[in-house]
């Protein structure tokens, strides 16, 4: 089928930015009018619409609109990650953060362990996680691990529960690790089951987290390369939601080109060399 290019006016590429950005937290950057025309052309073509206005009011209104956002939210992310990225953080992760929390969970008599992987694009980080822990040796079989990735794309979702990874996934993992945690499948590399075991994906949009995940407590988040998309207010949002899914002590790890500022009272940074992280106030 012919895709036809739809012009899109300068204000209804303001409008569809702020519906976006109320939505889903995500910025369009100004510049990117014609770019984001010729992407969302052809869901103009499916759904019969004639102009941005319309799709506007659609994603607004129709009581299908839920289904478009999932198919509008691929179109205006960014999936990029691999295993083991941010490889100082990492270790801080490894050698500080995790002697830390079992030993003060062995004081209180408790053996459980949460993890959230906010923004968890295909499963990297979240299977990383897994092998840091597995090999870290601080937690045996009788823990109760769990590490949860959300995301707000169904799809990037669906290829982390599959857990399988072309090679380019692998440039910053130790040869032997993939070795270890994953089997060849064709010319790919498939997750164990070890790794599978403390895993699960969910779908969830961190503007609404607090809600999703009522209950939880976690003892670790990280929401890396995620907040460089938003807009200073919705960081402070989606902060305060993860404040509130987090006990006094827990960590958060943000990606190295994201901080907090100094308004967020509710984290402490500790600063290790090649790395910050911050951890929830008593
Ligand atoms: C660049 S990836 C980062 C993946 C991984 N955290 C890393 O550092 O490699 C950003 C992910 O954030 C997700 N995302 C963006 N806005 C979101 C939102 N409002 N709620 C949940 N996930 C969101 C995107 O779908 C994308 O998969």
């Amino acid at each position: 089928m012919m895709v036809e290019k739809i012009a899109m006016q300068a204000e209804e590429f303001r409008l569809i930015k702020e519906f976006v950005a109320d939505s889903f937290g995500l910025v369009l950057e100004e510049g990117t009018q014609r770019g984001l025309a010729a992407k969302l052309s052809p869901r103009l073509q499916e759904l019969r619409l004639k102009s941005f206005t319309e799709y506007y009011s659609y994603l607004k209104f129709s009581p299908g609109r839920s289904t478009e956002w999932q198919r509008l939210v691929p179109l205006i992310t960014n999936n990029e990650t691999y295993f083991f990225r941010e490889s100082g953080q990492l270790s801080v992760l490894a050698q500080e953060v995790l002697p830390a929390l079992k030993e003060r969970k062995l004081a209180r008599g408790e053996r459980t362990l949460r993890i959230l992987s906010a923004g968890c694009s295909s499963g990297e980080e979240a299977y990383t996680i897994a092998m840091l822990l597995l090999e870290s040796g601080c937690f045996s079989w009788d823990w109760d691990v769990r590490i949860t990735g959300v995301d707000i794309d169904a799809r990037v979702l669906d290829a982390a529960r599959q857990g399988v990874y072309a090679q380019r996934a692998f440039w910053a993992t130790e040869p032997h690790l993939v070795e270890r945690y994953l089997r060849r499948q064709d010319d790919k590399f498939a997750v164990r089951d070890i790794l599978r075991k403390w895993t699960s994906f969910a779908q969830g949009n961190l503007l609404e987290l607090a809600d999703s995940a009522a209950g939880e407590q976690f003892d670790v988040i990280l929401c890396r390369n995620v907040l460089i998309y938003f807009a200073d207010q919705t960081i402070k949002r989606v902060v305060d939601n993860f404040g509130a899914l987090q006990s006094p002590g827990g960590y958060l790890f943000l990606g190295h080109s994201e901080s907090l500022s100094r308004t967020q009272a509710s984290y402490l940074p500790l600063r290790f060399p090649g790395a910050i992280i911050y951890q929830k106030r008593e």
